[in-house]
C-alpha cells in the first residue's frame, strides 16, 4: 500500500540537505509499499517545493540532486514537510497521479494519503460542477480540493480553524485513509489523521518528555455547524462560526520546566520501520483521531468522547533496531529474512516454551484461556501466507483441543457474512496487522460478540489493538512483500496456543511432549535445510526457470505447503503455480500431468506416506518426472527421481521445514529470472484497502 512520511522540525535547526535526506531515507524505508514517489519541502514563506519521479527513490534522489539552483545549504529553525511512495489504486503511476494532490495552483491545501475515498466520484462531481479543476486521476485529490471548497465558502473573518476544517472534510470521507494536511493559510501547521490505515507519531526531543501520555481533546461535538448552506449543496456540512472553540488542553509531554514548548522533532509514516532510525518513542493514531502539530506541540483530537476508547495516547518505545530493517550483506530482504529463520522461531518461542519443564504459557492469552476453552468453536480468518499458516495448523489445532475449527478467507468470511456467535472464537492472523480484509472480518465478528485474538507481527498495529487478547509472534520486522520468517513464526504461534489451550488434557501429554520437543529442535534443523540453498539454487537453473507452470503436491500436514509453495512461486517469478491436495489428484488435476509438466511431490514420513506414494505412482503412469521432497532418512525412493532431502520433525511441525526449500526455490527462480524479488510486480507488504 502508499507510504506516509513527513517530517518537522521545531526550534532545531536543520538545512534544507538534512530534510530532504531525511524525506528520502523515510520514503525508502516504506519502498516496499509503493512504487512512484515524491518528496514535499517547504521553501519560502507559503510555498511548497514539490519534487515527483515514478519509479524507485533512487530516481526521485537523482532528480532533486540534479537541481542545480536548490541551495541544499539553507536553514530552517523550523519546518514542515512531507513525502508519499504510492500504490496505485486509482490511476497509473505517473507524475501527475504522484501525491501531494493539490487544492489549487497556489498549494493552498496538499494533501498525501494512503487509503481508498470510496465516494471520491461523487465528491468529485459535485466540486467539479462548482468549478474545481481536477488535474489527476486519483481518490486522493477530492481531498485537498474539498478542503478548499470548505474554506472559500467561509466568508473572511469566519474562517474555521485547521482542525476544524480537516474535521469537516473527514466527515464527508467515505473509505479508509491515513493522510496529512498542509496548508499555506497554517504555515508550519500539519495535520494528520486517519481512519482505517495505519499512521503513526515519532517524537524526538533532546530532554526527556514530561509525561509518556498525550491527552486527547474532544470539542467541535456535530462538527462545525453552519451559518448558511455552502453554495446550496446538501453534501457538504455546514459550518458555524459561532461555535465555541475547541477546548485545547495543553499536552503536558511537550513542555519543558518553565511551561513553554521544548525544540522538538516529529515523525510521521505508516509504518515504524520508517521512524526507527531517528527515534524509538511513538505514539500510535487510533481511528478517528485528528493529530494536530503546531508550534512543536502535539495535540489530538476527536469529533465526540467514545466510552470505549482511552482518553490518552501512550507514548510507546519502539523495540525494532535499525539493523533489522538493513539488509546487511544479503542481496535481498526476502533472502535475509529467509535465513533468518533459526532465530525468529527462536525468538517467536522466547519466554514462552520450557523445554525443561515442557510447557507453554503465553502471557497474552492467560486471562482468557478458560473462555476459549469453553467455546463452541474457533474460526481462523486470515489474507494470503497468513491464511496458509492457520490451515497448516488446523490439523494439530483440532487433534489437541478437540474443538471444531473453521479456517477462513477474510474476503470470502465477510462475503458470505458468516454466522458468528457471541460462543465463537475468532482468530485474526496478520504478519502486517493492517490488512483491511482481516480488520473488517475482526469488526465484524466484535459487533457480534466473540472473543476475538490476534496472531499479529507487528505490535501497536491495529489487529493488534482493536482484539480482546493475542500472541506477537516477534518474527522481526519483514520488509519483502513475499513472507517467509513470519509464515514460520505464525505457524509456531498457532501450534503454541493449541499446546497451551490442551495443556489440562492428560491424554494428549505424550503427543504435547514430542512436538515440544521438535520445538527445541527447530533452530537447528531449519540451519541444516538452509545448507541446500546451493543445490536448490543449481535446480531451480537447470529445470525450473524456464518453465511456464509448476504443480506442487502433497497432502495432510504438507497441503499448507502446498498451497505456501506455490503462492511464493507465482508471486516471485510471475510463473503458474499450484497447490493441489494430493487427494484431488485423480479427480481433475491428473489431466494436467505429461513428459513436460514439472512436479514437486513432497513425500515426508508421516501417516499418509503410503497414499502420496500412490500419487507418485499416477503421476509416474503419466510419465511425469516429480522432484520429490523428502526426508533425509528415507531410503524407498528409487535412485531415478530427484530428490530434495529435508531432516524429519513430528508430523505436524514437518511443515516448517518442507517449506524452506520452496522459498529458497522461488527465490532463486525469481533472480535468475531477473525479476525484483523484494517488490513483485503488482503486490504490495500491506494490503489496508478491501
Ligand atoms: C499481502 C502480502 C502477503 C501477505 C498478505 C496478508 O498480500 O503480499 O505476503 O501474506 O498480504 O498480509 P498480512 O499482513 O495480513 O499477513
Amino acid at each position: 500500500m502508499c507510504g506516509i512520511f513527513a517530517y518537522l522540525n521545531y526550534l532545531v535547526e536543520k538545512d534544507r540537505r538534512y530534510i530532504i535526506n531525511t524525506l528520502l531515507t523515510g520514503l525508502s524505508r516504506l519502498e516496499y509499499r509503493g512504487y512512484d514517489s515524491l518528496a514535499v519541502n517547504g521553501d519560502k514563506e507559503n510555498e511548497f517545493l514539490i519534487f515527483r519521479e515514478v519509479g524507485k527513490v533512487a530516481a526521485l534522489r537523482a532528480k532533486i540532486e540534479s537541481q542545480s539552483t536548490l541551495d541544499m545549504n539553507k536553514k530552517f529553525l523550523s519546518h514542515t514537510s512531507m513525502a508519499h511512495t504510492r500504490w496505485a489504486t486509482h490511476g497509473q503511476p505517473c507524475e501527475k497521479n504522484s501525491h501531494p494532490h493539490r487544492s489549487d495552483p497556489n498549494n493552498e491545501f496538499i494533501v498525501v494519503h494512503n487509503g481508498i475515498i470510496t465516494n471520491y466520484k461523487e465528491l468529485r462531481t459535485i466540486l467539479e460542477k462548482n468549478g474545481y479543476l481536477f488535474e489527476s486521476d486519483t481518490d486522493t485529490e477530492c481531498i485537498a480540493k474539498l478542503a478548499k471548497y470548505i474554506w472559500d465558502n467561509h466568508a473572511k473573518g469566519s474562517k474555521p480553524t485547521f482542525t476544524t476544517l480537516v474535521k469537516a472534510v473527514c466527515k464527508e470521507l467515505e473509505g479508509a485513509f491515513a493522510i496529512i494536511v498542509k496548508s499555506t493559510h497554517f504555515p508550519d501547521e500539519v495535520i494528520a489523521t486517519r481512519r482505517g490505515s495505519p499512521l503513526l507519531i515519532g517524537v524526538k526531543t533532546q530532554k526527556k518528555l514530561k509525561v509518556d501520555f498525550v491527552d486527547v481533546e474532544f470539542g467541535g461535538a456535530e462538527a462545525p455547524a453552519a451559518v448558511a448552506q455552502p453554495k446550496g449543496n446538501s453534501l457538504l456540512a455546514p459550518i458555524n462560526p459561532s461555535h465555541p472553540p475547541m477546548q485545547r488542553s495543553q499536552s503536558r509531554a511537550f513542555l519543558s520546566d518553565d511551561g513553554m514548548p521544548q525544540p522538538i522533532e516529529y515523525f510521521l509514516a505508516s509504518d515504524p520501520s520508517a521512524i526507527v532510525e531517528h527515534t524509538k518513542r511513538v505514539l500510535y493514531l487510533e481511528d478517528g483521531d485528528i493529530a494536530h502539530i503546531d508550534e512543536g506541540e502535539l495535540h489530538i483530537h476527536r469529533l465526540r468522547r467514545d466510552d470505549n476508547m482511552s482518553t490518552m495516547r501512550q507514548i510507546q518505545t519502539l523495540e525494532m533496531e535499525l539493523a533489522e530493517i538493513m539488509k546487511g550483506s544479503f542481496d535481498h530482504f526476502m533472502q535475509k529474512e529467509i535465513y533468518e529463520q533459526p532465530e525468529s522461531v527462536v525468538n517467536t518461542m522466547r519466554g514462552r516454551v520450557n523445554f525443561d519443564t515442557r510447557t507453554v504459557t503465553l502471557g497474552g492469552l492467560s486471562t482468557y484461556l478458560a473462555t476459549i476453552r469453553r467455546c463452541r468453536r474457533i474460526v481462523f480468518v486470515a489474507c494470503g501466507t497468513s491464511y496458509h499458516s492457520c490451515i497448516a495448523t488446523r490439523a494439530i489445532f483440532e487433534e489437541l483441543t478437540e474443538i471444531p475449527i473453521s479456517v477462513e478467507l477474510a474476503s470470502d468470511f465477510l462475503d458470505r457474512k458468516t454466522p458468528i456467535f457471541r460462543d465463537d472464537v475468532c482468530v485474526f492472523v496478520s504478519q502486517s496487522g493492517e490488512t483491511a480484509d482481516t480488520i473488517l472480518a475482526l469488526r465484524y465478528c466484535l459487533e457480534r460478540g466473540a472473543l476475538c485474538v490476534g496472531i499479529t507481527n507487528t505490535v501497536g498495529s491495529s489487529i493488534s489493538r482493536e482484539t480482546h487478547c493475542g500472541v506477537h509472534i516477534n518474527a522481526g520486522p519483514e520488509i519483502g512483500v513475499a513472507s517467509t520468517k513470519a509464515y514460520t513464526s505464525q505457524f509456531i504461534a498457532l501450534v503454541m496456543m493449541a499446546l497451551q489451550l490442551s495443556e489440562d488434557r492428560i491424554s494428549k501429554t505424550e503427543r504435547r511432549n514430542a512436538i515440544i520437543d521438535d520445538l527445541c529442535r527447530l533452530p537447528q534443523v531449519i540451519k541444516e535445510t538452509l545448507a541446500l540453498d546451493n543445490e536448490l539454487k543449481q535446480l531451480s537453473r537447470e529445470s525450473l526457470v524456464k518453465q511456464a507452470s509448476l504443480l506442487i503436491m502433497g497432502r495432510g500436514y504438507q497441503n499448507a505447503t502446498c498451497l505456501e509453495g506455490a503462492l511464493k512461486i507465482k508471486e516471485l517469478s510471475y510463473m503458474h503455480s499450484e497447490g493441489i491436495l494430493a487427494g484431488e489428484l485423480k479427480h481433475g488435476p491428473l489431466a494436467l500431468i505429461d513428459e513436460n509438466m514439472p512436479v514437486i511431490l513432497i513425500m515426508t514420513k508421516d501417516s499418509l506416506y503410503p497414499k502420496v506414494q500412490s500419487a507418485l505412482q499416477q503421476v509416474t503412469a503419466r510419465k511425469g518426472h516429480p522432484i520429490i521432497i523428502c526426508n533425509t532418512n528415507d531410503s524407498n525412493i528409487p535412485d531415478k527421481y530427484r530428490t530434495i532431502r529435508v531432516p524429519q520433525l513430528v508430523d505436524c511441525l514437518q511443515g516448517l521445514i518442507t517449506v524452506i526449500p520452496l522459498q529458497l526455490l522461488s527465490y532463486h527462480i525469481a533472480v535468475a529470472r531477473g525479476v525484483n524479488v523484494d517488490f513483485p510486480r503488482n503486490l504490495a507488504k500491506s494490503v489496508t484497502v478491501e
